[in-house]
């Protein structure tokens, strides 16, 4: 097997678990800690949904003038990890790797295929700000309701996606009554290894 063919494996191996926690009826399968760092190394973690997976990577949408946005503007380095505690007797994935902007014709996509209310939200929302009153994230929901009343609602150009190109996929399985199986995937320099860690 080729180095590239192991990265294919570890893409592969989550996708076929992603489907399979979809179908043991994990509540949240998508859901994902987002790790990121600013510039003096303080780490600030979050969840984030997983919108779509391939070979090229990990998306999730959020605000680009966001606390995160702002630390992966800093230092592109930037770690997932998921658990789906329903799937077998447990599986936690972990990916490192490095932060890309989604392309704006992408980004168009996703964003055209959100339910109406979440479109208005990317605009009404200054995410990580400040929000002086509950009642002013209203008013600027209903502000931009007014704006875009009887038409498509764009994308707002704060708003979109990243995608994290992995050079660590962790991959750790739950055994009830024995030691558990951690299958970690390496990226360095330019070729993929596989190993097995202890749990
Ligand atoms: C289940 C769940 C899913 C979430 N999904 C997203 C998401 O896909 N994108 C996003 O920007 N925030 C999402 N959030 C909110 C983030 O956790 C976070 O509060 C927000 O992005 C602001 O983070 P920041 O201030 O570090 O930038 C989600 C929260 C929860 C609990």
């Amino acid at each position: 097997m080729d180095s590239s063919e192991l990265y294919q494996e570890a893409v592969a191996t989550f996708r076929a678990l992603l489907d399979e926690a979809t179908r043991a009826g994990e509540p949240e399968p998508t859901a994902m800690t987002l790790a990121t760092a600013d510039a003096s190394g303080r780490i600030s973690a979050r969840v984030v949904l997983l919108k779509n997976v391939d070979e090229a990577g990990f998306c999730f949408y959020t605000n680009y003038h966001s606390a995160k946005a702002a630390q992966l503007a800093a230092r592109r380095q930037a770690a997932l990890c998921l658990l789906w505690k329903t799937l077998r007797d447990g599986v936690q994935v972990r990916i490192e790797g490095e932060i890309e902007k989604v392309d704006a014709i992408d980004s168009d996509a996703y964003f055209a295929s959100r339910a109406r209310l979440s479109q208005i939200g990317a605009w009404a929302s200054l995410q990580s700000q400040t929000l002086p009153a509950r009642g002013d994230l209203d008013a600027r929901v209903a502000e931009f309701e007014r704006k875009f009343a009887g038409g498509p609602v764009p994308r707002p150009p704060h708003w979109g996606g990243y995608r994290l190109r992995p050079a660590m996929p962790d991959i750790w399985y739950g055994q009830r009554a024995r030691l558990h199986d951690r299958m970690r995937y390496d990226l360095a320099d330019g070729a993929w290894s596989k190993r097995l860690l202890y749990p």
